[in-house]
């Protein structure tokens, strides 16, 4: 009996604690304001560096963020603005930001190397890229309709192995660089731009 007391009082005590941390976590939408300046006001960036992340699955952005913060994925600013948020604050905007629709960018593109990427695609990207890379449901990253200069330096970082690549996507870019060589690339990029609408 002579331990209930100061457990009951540890419990209850934990519990306002626990329910004022997550009443001071502000919303997914006020602290995503604080991106738009380069994500563009709906997450639709203005380019050209910045991706758009409107769209992107929660998983993804989850993990992206965390990459980020941990300085395990290779940033030019991500690295530092990630710092500043806890993980319940990513938590709620991934919600907000996964629960907007994708708008893929209208971009210039080489029609017959377009022609090519989507063959290339096809056989190795669709499988967990679907829709042309315009869908991020399989939690693996926007591609079609993504900035092509933001997807040119992530290719870079996937190369220079400072992004590591998933096993499986790995293997099949691998393949790709087998079938295509330095065309493939190329190709490709062409062919995520061509999917603006
Ligand atoms: C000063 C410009 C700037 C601001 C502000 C900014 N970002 Fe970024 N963001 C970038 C750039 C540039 C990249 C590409 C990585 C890099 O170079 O840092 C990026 C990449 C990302 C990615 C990776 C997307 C993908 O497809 O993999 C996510 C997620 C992201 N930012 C979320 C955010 C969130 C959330 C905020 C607000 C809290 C934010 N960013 C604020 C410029 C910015
Ligand atoms: C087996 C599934 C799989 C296949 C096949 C695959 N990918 Fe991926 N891809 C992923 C996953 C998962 C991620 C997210 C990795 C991460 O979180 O860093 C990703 C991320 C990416 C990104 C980074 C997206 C961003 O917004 O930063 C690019 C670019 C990319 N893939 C290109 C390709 C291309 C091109 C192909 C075909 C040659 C391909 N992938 C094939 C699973 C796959």
């Amino acid at each position: 009996m002579k331990n209930r007391k100061p457990l009951l009082g540890a419990l209850l005590l934990g519990g306002l604690l626990l329910g004022g941390t997550a009443q001071a976590t502000p919303s997914g939408e006020m602290l995503g304001n604080t991106c738009s300046g380069c994500h563009g006001t709906h997450g639709v960036s203005m380019g050209p560096a910045s991706p758009t992340i409107a769209g992107i699955s929660k998983a993804y952005f989850v993990d992206a963020m965390k990459a980020y913060r941990a300085g395990e994925r290779p940033a030019t600013i991500m690295n530092r603005i990630a710092k500043g948020y806890t993980d319940e604050e990513i938590e709620a905007m991934a919600v907000f930001f996964s629960g907007m629709s994708y708008e893929p960018q209208q971009q210039k593109f080489d029609a017959a190397l377009a022609k090519k990427g989507a063959v290339l695609h096809k056989q190795f990207c669709e499988k967990c890229h679907e829709d042309g890379g315009t869908s991020s449901e399989d939690d693996a990253g926007l591609l079609g309709g993504q900035w092509t200069p933001y997807l040119s330096y992530t290719f870079e970082d996937f190369k220079a192995g400072t992004r590591e690549m998933p096993k499986k996507m790995k293997k099949k870019v691998e393949e790709l660089q087998l079938k295509a060589g330095d065309e493939g690339l190329p190709a490709l990029l062409n062919f995520y731009a061509s999917q603006g609408k």
